[in-house]
């Protein structure tokens, strides 16, 4: 979908101020916030002396997000890369494997990906809700795959294609629908990068809940956070014990005995950490409405400036807006750096999106479809800022 065209730099920074306060603090992209509770569990984990991979918050936080995500279980590792990590070994990605997956990312996906021994294969993006296309995946996959006794390879290069690897980008839901049809017409598990959609449904459930296992992340730039952190959600029971054993080094349960059964590893979230997330989690529905607030001020700014779009919630979906951002018309590229420019300069944290993966040197040689959606956003597409508060004043 194209833009109106002709954007005016001062135009769209005026209509930042119209949402943004201008109290002279400079605004983070994405600021955590602490409140009383925060410090009141963090130190209740410290006199308890339980600040390692055991202790009540590590049970507290997962059974927290297991409710607030609707998944039967939980489990909290250290980080989202870990997360995912251990998602795509327990979805069976092997050495030599390829995992199909947006070129539009954070590096984390396609990092997590090589750490199985696998390779990245690039797949567009969708200009409406920025995350991977099945349409595309499903275009390419027909052109690029067959399935063999009930599993699906690469034509081309003659390796096994493992799974799917969709993220939620900025928090705005993939078409879930279109891509577990495509998922389930070439053999592919899911494995949902939920990183940065804590807080976001698809048609009333909740991201992360669609594939084998969806990946969270609570670095501290997200909606939630705890310092650092991550965890991975499941419905299937089997699974989660999996990834729970995997996580602790794989010890066998036993008093004094130390037997591991597998190679594990110490990915547990720390009881310290958690100790904060279950802090976190009890306002985290305030926090998800006041970023939906602020987006819907974001909405109204930019929807009378010629030249811009705001990216809004795909259709049946509820986005956490994590990240709001503006797509510049395609004749007004040329207006991406001396935005950032001039914003970063007036204090404003506002970003471009990441480079796209197939452009880094360590995964310029991974395969890749028709990824031209991908490039285009990459030239068009400003982040601004985030944060919870910034929506405070607008929220009912
Ligand atoms: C899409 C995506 N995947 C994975 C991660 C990795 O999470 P972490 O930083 O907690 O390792 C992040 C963010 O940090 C992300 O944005």
């Amino acid at each position: 979908m194209t833009t109106t065209p002709s954007a005016d730099i001062d135009q769209i920074i005026a209509a930042l101020w119209t949402v943004l306060p201008r109290d002279g603090a400079p605004l983070g992209l994405h600021e955590p916030e602490f409140g009383a509770n925060d410090r009141a569990y963090v130190l209740d984990a410290i006199d308890s002396t339980f600040v390692s991979s055991v202790g009540p918050y590590v049970d507290r936080f997962e059974k927290g997000l297991a409710d607030y995500t609707g998944a039967k279980r939980a489990i909290a590792v250290v980080n989202g890369t870990a997360a995912l990590h251990i998602a795509l070994l327990v979805a069976g990605v092997e050495p030599g494997d390829e995992v199909l997956t947006p070129s539009l990312t954070f590096i984390a996906t396609a990092n997590a990906i090589s750490y199985c021994g696998a390779r990245p294969l690039f797949v567009d993006s969708s200009d409406i809700n920025l995350g991977l296309d099945p349409e595309k995946l499903a275009a390419g996959l027909t052109e690029t795959a067959e399935i063999k006794n009930g599993q699906c390879y690469n034509r081309k290069t003659g390796a096994r294609i493992a799974a799917i690897v969709p993220m939620h980008t900025f928090g705005h839901p993939v078409d879930m629908d279109s891509l577990l049809a495509v998922a389930q017409r070439w053999c592919l598990p899911i494995v949902e990068d939920a990183a940065e959609s804590l807080g976001s449904f698809y048609k009333g459930k909740h991201t992360g809940r669609f594939g084998l296992v969806g990946t969270l992340s609570f670095n501290g730039n997200k909606v939630l956070t705890t310092g650092g952190g991550g965890a991975i959600i499941t419905d299937d029971e089997k699974i989660a014990d999996r990834i729970k054993h995997l996580t602790t080094t794989a010890r066998q349960k036993h008093a004094w005995a130390f037997m591991h059964d597998a190679i594990g590893y110490n990915y547990r979230l720390p009881n310290l950490n958690a100790a904060l997330g279950f802090a976190q989690l009890e306002r985290l529905a305030k926090a998800v409405n006041e970023k939906r607030a602020l987006a819907a001020r974001y909405k109204t700014a930019f929807a009378s400036i010629p030249g811009v779009r705001f990216v809004d919630e795909p259709p049946q979906t509820q986005s956490n807006f994590w990240l709001n951002a503006l797509l510049l018309a395609t004749d007004s590229t040329q207006l991406l750096t001396p935005l950032l420019e001039k914003t970063n300069a007036a204090g404003l944290g506002t970003r471009p999106v990441w480079t796209l993966m197939h452009k880094l040197p360590m995964y310029a040689t991974c395969q890749r479809m028709d990824v031209s959606v991908a490039e285009d956003l990459e030239r068009r597409l400003i982040n601004l800022p985030s944060s919870p508060r910034l929506g405070r004043s607008y929220a009912a």
